[in-house]
């Protein structure tokens, strides 16, 4: 990866700044004053700053913007991946999709080569809250509210953890919906025992984490250490995020 990419994620100095340091002789990789702001490095390398060491990662996540037609695995011998989505500088450090989206499903969705955070953030017991927009066939009732606030049955008998959901706009199809588990094709499934059906799902959030703006679908970037205490909290978001979407949408 280039330096000063390098060092603008991990230290809190712009890509300019890093430039400037670098013409003030004050980086120095391997103990050789840097030259250029392109030079590939990578975690193997020894890199300060005025002196101050340049903590080495020995874990990665990324936040990527899934779109559509892609699918949560790390090899398909028929299908598009989302590693294939990833800059060539992450190809190699064995990421995984923490937890799946469906092909079809959009939005947030994080990759780490960190078995410890994969575990906290896929165990039902850990209670990390994932939202998501769902568009749906027909209006999404009262009843149908209750149902999942009170743990729906799927259609194969198996019962869901109790589950929020309000709708976001007057015509009643479309819906934010918060879940703390990930069975397979979970919210498709809770709508289809609550008698409607999901047409387009977007994952807008993880925890205490909304997918920022600017990251464009393909798109993925690291995530700051700021951003994963994000998604690690776990109180709920669901208010907040109510009234965001709704006021967005007005
Ligand atoms: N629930 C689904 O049905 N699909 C997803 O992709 C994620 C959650």
């Amino acid at each position: 990866m280039r330096l000063d990419k390098y060092l603008s994620q991990r230290t809190e100095f712009s890509r300019s700044r890093i430039k400037d340091l670098i013409a003030e002789k004050k980086v120095m990789v391997n103990d050789i004053a840097a030259v250029k702001a392109n030079m590939n490095v990578s975690e193997a390398d020894n890199i300060t700053i005025a002196g101050n060491a340049v903590r080495q990662e020995k874990f990665i996540t990324l936040i990527m913007n899934k779109p559509a037609g892609y699918i949560s695995a790390t090899e398909d011998r028929s299908e598009k991946i989302v590693i294939d989505l990833l800059p060539p500088e992450y190809s190699g450090q064995k990421l995984s999709p923490v937890g799946r989206l469906d092909k079809d499903t959009t939005g947030m969705l994080l990759l780490t080569n960190d078995g410890e955070l994969l575990h906290k953030l896929t165990s039902p017991k850990k209670h990390v809250m994932k939202y998501y927009i769902a568009h749906l066939s027909r209006e999404f009732t009262s009843e149908a509210a209750r149902l999942l606030e009170n743990g729906i049955a799927l259609k194969d008998g198996s019962i869901c953890k109790p589950s929020k959901a309000a709708a976001l706009d007057e015509k009643r199809q479309t819906i934010l919906i918060a879940i703390s588990e990930g069975k397979y094709h979970q919210v498709k499934r809770m709508l289809a025992a609550a008698g409607n059906h999901v047409e387009k799902l977007h994952r807008t959030a993880i925890g205490g984490l909304v997918i920022p703006e600017d990251l464009l679908p393909g798109e993925s970037r690291v995530l700051s250490d700021k951003d994963l205490c994000k998604v690690l909290k776990t109180n709920d978001i669901f208010s907040l995020l109510i009234n965001m979407l709704r006021k967005n949408s007005s």
